[in-house]
């Protein structure tokens, strides 16, 4: 909890676009770009509910590690074929969750093939902060979610039962662009003290062989976080944001100088050199240090959710196709 003078010292420090380069003695200084803060944006049309919770503990001057697992678990507990609660099971008709979050500190931790837990990203937060480890898997995720105690529960809705019914009828093997197949929310945040976080969760690809897993829990791929530099993460065909270490990449290009907006766009024309990059959907979503927001995708349609001191609104993204 922080103080109420100290958080209205926070918030005033990082009100909307304060500039600081005016009074500014030395070059450098006088080029600081101004610093939007808090900031939180997240993949898709779900990021408006989950941005909201997210805001809740950013404008109160909240770290935005909270914020984002906060912010998420909205999305994974919603009813949406994508992530968690609802999401699209494998071929055998498991639903299977990968998750991962990521602090201002590096510091990080991830869930993959995680079965009958509805709120992944909070198992990853545990992994993070209460084991030496980064990444459990399967029955032993599940394990070490119980032992934490969270509750078992069927994920399979009715709904998403039928689909996978009428997908058997065919059980056709390929992917489909856009959100009727498959979309994560991935969610980074600046919060008023200037830390960056990630958090990225997924019921992945749909009637996916069992055992798959994505980019979504893998640190790199779907999301990475570099305090001095940007976050940045991934929704889209996980195999292709993986072969590129996606958002690693996407971190690496702005710390050499590119806008968050350019290092997505060269992340994309990565994989579009890939064989199959017209067939599948990939869209990238980062920020700076400064709040400066960028986001590019290889197909028409992939949009994000951005909450600032302006309001909580939704973004279209332009693409390479
Ligand atoms: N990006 C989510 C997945 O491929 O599983």
């Amino acid at each position: 909890m922080i103080r109420r003078r100290n958080f209205l010292k926070k918030l005033s420090a990082g009100a909307a676009t304060v500039s600081t380069a005016m009074a500014a003695t030395s070059t450098s200084q006088a080029l600081a770009k101004p610093t939007t803060k808090p900031i939180v944006v997240s993949t898709w049309n779900h990021g408006i509910n989950a941005n909201m919770a997210a805001w809740e503990i950013l404008q109160k001057g909240g770290r935005s590690v909270d914020a984002v697992e906060a912010g998420v678990r909205v999305t994974e507990a919603e009813d949406n074929l994508s992530v968690g609660y609802g999401g699209l099971p494998d071929r055998d008709g498991r639903v299977t969750l990968d998750a991962c979050i990521m602090d201002e500190n590096g510091e990080c931790g991830a869930v993959a093939c995680l079965e009958e837990i509805k709120h992944p990203i909070s198992v990853a937060r545990l992994v993070m902060d209460e084991t030496p480890h980064v990444m459990l898997v399967g029955e032993g995720a599940l394990e070490f979610a119980l032992n934490q105690g969270f509750e078992r529960e069927n994920l399979l809705t009715k709904r998403a039962e039928k689909a996978w019914q009428e997908w058997l009828k065919k059980a056709e093997y390929k992917p489909i662009i856009n959100v009727e197949n498959h979309d994560t929310i991935g969610m980074v945040a600046l919060d008023a003290d200037g830390n960056l976080s990630g958090a990225c969760t997924t019921s992945g690809l749909s009637y996916k062989m069992h055992g798959r897993v994505g980019d979504s829990p893998i640190i790199g791929a779907g999301l990475f976080v570099d305090n001095e530099v940007g976050a940045a993460t991934a929704t889209g065909m996980g195999e292709a944001i993986i072969k590129i270490c996606g958002a690693h990449l996407i971190v690496e290009l702005m710390r050499q100088g590119n806008s968050p907006q350019q290092a997505c766009e060269k992340a994309v024309r990565r994989i579009a050199k890939q064989k199959n990059a017209k067939d599948i959907q990939i869209g990238f979503l980062a920020i700076s240090k400064q709040g400066e927001v960028g986001a590019y995708s290889l197909q028409p349609g992939f949009n994000f959710a951005q909450n600032d001191q302006q309001a909580n609104r939704m973004k279209d993204v332009s693409s390479f196709y």
